[in-house]
């Protein structure tokens, strides 16, 4: 081919490929709102046909990029469906989509401010915004950063750096720092305390209630006995919407701890801290105004494609000694506190502009649209479980707080095996997705209502599917 570049960059050729594109999605979008049957959630295969698939589709010529576009959408779980009631990923608005062509466009570094200069002044814009719906003083400050599993890391770091040198002088000999936090936390924090260096035996678990929700009358305990075997706890985490439960901690119990013992109160609010915009569910979050530092995916409840996650600090000048490097060659100076170089306070030096998908929403929608998003989900919830409770097949593993439900069929004789066989069922014919969780070493299905366009018709269709199924499953009971 000659001329492959210019070809490549050709303005002309993207724009038809472009008009072709959106039309495709426009079909998506339209047909995921009607949801007709025919079309699956999830075209499940198995992970070795699959790479067949693409090892024999590597090789082959493509004269339109749609085609493939068309193949991978094909192959794809569907998360706009109202039948997607499975992991937290959120549908993402369709206004997204566009402000995702242009962050690909812009291309911006954001390391530094000249090169994200609009980017790194939203991200200050939007956290600042979000720090004082979530109940921060002007003090509070934030960034963006590529996921809630960054940005638990990058605030545990900060932790550290709050009350240790490790930073500069490693690990003293026989230093021994730890972690508490609820057993129901996601793995990303025991994964970062491992990263940190803190091994297994710097991250306390502290079993949970019946709600899931981390025991605070067992803080006490824990930390004096983390003190006895020589160990120096640096943060307390609070989960504000566990992933398996979504249970919220008391966090004002956890705050009233922290500040009694001077430790640094972390709370990861990846799914759950956007209760801030409902009057009605707000009151889940109480006490998240007292924590040092918390992290809010805006790829979950806030509708944005992934990753985008907000880290924000009660004091804003806490995300400075975080990461305090010398970087010549991006900043003049390190130990000024410029809010608009973006790489002194985040792990990333290039990173998308991803602000730019809350920053669209708010502005086209405006924050109502985050309420009654929360309401909706929430409440549906709420109803779901109603149903469950309803309906004597089934079990319900607790009264859920927000938008994520565990159940179970009430099959006869061995109802892990059952279950687990039933969501087997589920995820290959795909007409529905949801997901399994353990609790209390028992096997549940797990649905996060993360589409509020789904209604209680789907639901319902979801419990009569699972009990078709298990009536079909009678050679594994007994
Ligand atoms: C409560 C919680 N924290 C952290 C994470 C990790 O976030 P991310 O997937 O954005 O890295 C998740 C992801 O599901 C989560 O549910």
């Amino acid at each position: 081919m000659e001329n492959r570049l210019e070809q490549a960059y050709s303005a002309e050729t993207f724009r038809r490929q472009g008009h072709e594109l959106i039309d495709m999605l426009a079909n998506y979008l339209a047909e995921a709102s009607t949801d007709k049957e025919s079309v699956k959630v999830t075209p499940w295969q198995h992970p070795d046909q699959q790479l067949a698939y693409w090892q024999e589709d590597f090789r082959k010529p493509l004269a339109n990029p749609l085609d493939l576009f068309q193949d991978v959408m094909d192959k794809s779980i569907q998360v706009h469906r109202k039948r997607y009631v499975g992991h937290q990923t959120t549908p993402s608005l369709p206004v997204t989509i566009l402000s995702s062509a242009m962050v690909a466009t812009l291309n911006q570094g954001m390391g530094v401010y000249e090169m994200g200069m609009v980017g790194n002044t939203l991200e200050k814009v939007m956290t600042e915004f979000l720090a004082q719906k979530l109940g921060y003083s002007q003090e509070a400050s934030g960034f963006v950063t590529s996921g809630g599993s960054l940005g638990n890391l990058t605030a545990l770091l900060a932790a550290r750096a709050a009350s240790t040198n490790s930073w500069e002088t490693g690990y003293e000999e026989g230093q021994k720092l730890a972690v508490l936090v609820s057993e129901e936390a996601h793995y990303c924090i025991d994964r970062a305390a491992r990263i940190m260096g803190l091994g297994t035996t710097g991250i306390i678990k502290v079993p949970v209630n019946e709600k899931f929700q981390l025991r605070t009358d067992l803080l006490e305990q824990y930390y004096q006995q983390a003190i006895s075997e020589g160990k120096q706890v640096i943060s307390v985490i609070g989960c504000a919407g566990t992933t398996s439960t979504g249970s919220y901690d008391d966090l004002e119990a956890i705050a009233e701890f922290s500040e009694r013992h001077n430790l640094w109160f972390h709370v990861d609010g990846a799914h759950g801290a956007p209760a801030a915009f409902s009057p009605k569910y707000k009151h889940l979050i109480k006490g998240m105004e007292r924590a040092d530092s918390v992290v809010v995916d805006y790829h979950k409840m806030m509708m944005t494609p992934s990753l985008s996650t907000a880290l924000i600090f009660r004091r804003g000048s806490d995300a400075y000694k975080t990461f305090s490097q010398r970087a010549q060659y991006l900043w003049s100076e390190q130990e000024t506190e410029d809010w608009y170089n973006g790489g002194k306070r985040s792990f990333e030096c290039t990173k998308a502009m991803s602000v730019l998908h809350v920053y669209t929403i708010f502005r086209t929608y405006g924050e109502e649209v985050f309420q009654e998003n929360i309401e909706r989900v929430y409440g549906m919830g709420t109803a779901f479980a109603a149903m469950i409770k309803a309906n004597p097949n089934f079990e319900l593993a607790y009264e859920p707080q927000c938008n994520i439900v565990c159940f179970r069929h009430k099959a006869e004789g061995d109802q892990d095996k059952v279950n687990k066989e039933i969501r087997r069922l589920v995820l290959e014919e795909g007409r529905f997705y949801m997901v399994q969780t353990i609790l209390n070493g028992q096997s549940y299905l797990h649905v996060s209502l993360m589409n509020p366009l789904t209604s209680e018709g789907e639901l319902q269709e979801l419990l009569l599917d699972i009990e078709e199924k298990a009536a079909s499953l009678t050679h594994l009971l007994g």
